[in-house]
């Protein structure tokens, strides 16, 4: 599978975030991994459709939004609406019911819907959703900060993964050039990572290290 990496803008310079997304999009991003957090789900507030919007004016490169708040039903239009590629919502915050409403709004749009779930949190939780999604995202830390080092657990998660869902896998925390070689050694082909690649000296010798 291609292995595609996406930088996080969390760990980006949000006072010139244009020039950031420019910046890691000459580097040779595939896609730019935006944190959503709503100060419910996760402890710590972050931003909104309203940035989104204009970051999808900023690059040309897809929009991954990881959307780490409760109920993200309410608010998937707006980040639809906003210009996102790809939504990624948490199994610990939807239904099945409500997840499957997301699915249908999102392939009206030709948006792609990503589950994701916590280190916590047992794969038997996603697995009624993997018919449903275009991809899983495996979170690696618990989510709410940049920087936090990679959870050893989300390995063999991912590894039981990959023997069951023939789809992107994304692999979201902690990601760094040794990390990234255990989790694509188990087949996760997707590899988010924020300060990792907004602090490296070299941008570009970051993504290629990590592909
Ligand atoms: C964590 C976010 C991650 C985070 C990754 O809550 O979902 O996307 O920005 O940052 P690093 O790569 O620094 O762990
Ligand atoms: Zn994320």
């Amino acid at each position: 599978m291609k292995i595609m990496i996406a930088p996080s803008i969390l760990s980006a310079d949000f006072s010139k975030l244009g020039a950031e997304l420019r910046k890691v999009e000459r580097a040779g991003a595939d896609l730019i991994h935006v944190d959503v957090m709503d100060g419910h789900f996760v402890p710590n507030i972050t931003i909104g459709p309203v940035v989104v919007k204009f970051m999808r004016q900023s690059t040309e490169l897809p929009l991954d939004v990881h959307l780490m708040i409760q109920n993200p039903a309410k608010y998937v239009g707006a980040f639809v609406n906003a210009g996102s590629d790809m939504i990624t919502v948490h199994i610990e915050t939807v239904s099945l019911k409500e997840l499957q409403s997301i699915a249908k709004r999102l392939k009206k749009s030709k948006v792609m819907l990503g589950i994701s779930l916590n280190p916590g949190t047992a794969l038997a939780k996603i697995k009624p959703a993997l018919g449903i999604v275009d991809f899983v995202l495996v979170m690696s830390v618990n989510p709410g900060f940049g920087g936090q080092a990679f959870i050893p657990g989300a390995i063999e998660k991912t590894r039981q993964l990959r023997a069951i869902f023939a789809k992107d896998i994304a692999v979201d925390g902690g990601i760094n050039n040794s990390t990234a070689k255990l989790v694509k050694q188990v087949g996760a082909n997707v590899l988010i990572a924020g300060s990792y690649i907004f602090g490296a000296k070299n941008i570009k010798q970051a993504i290629d290290s990590l592909r």
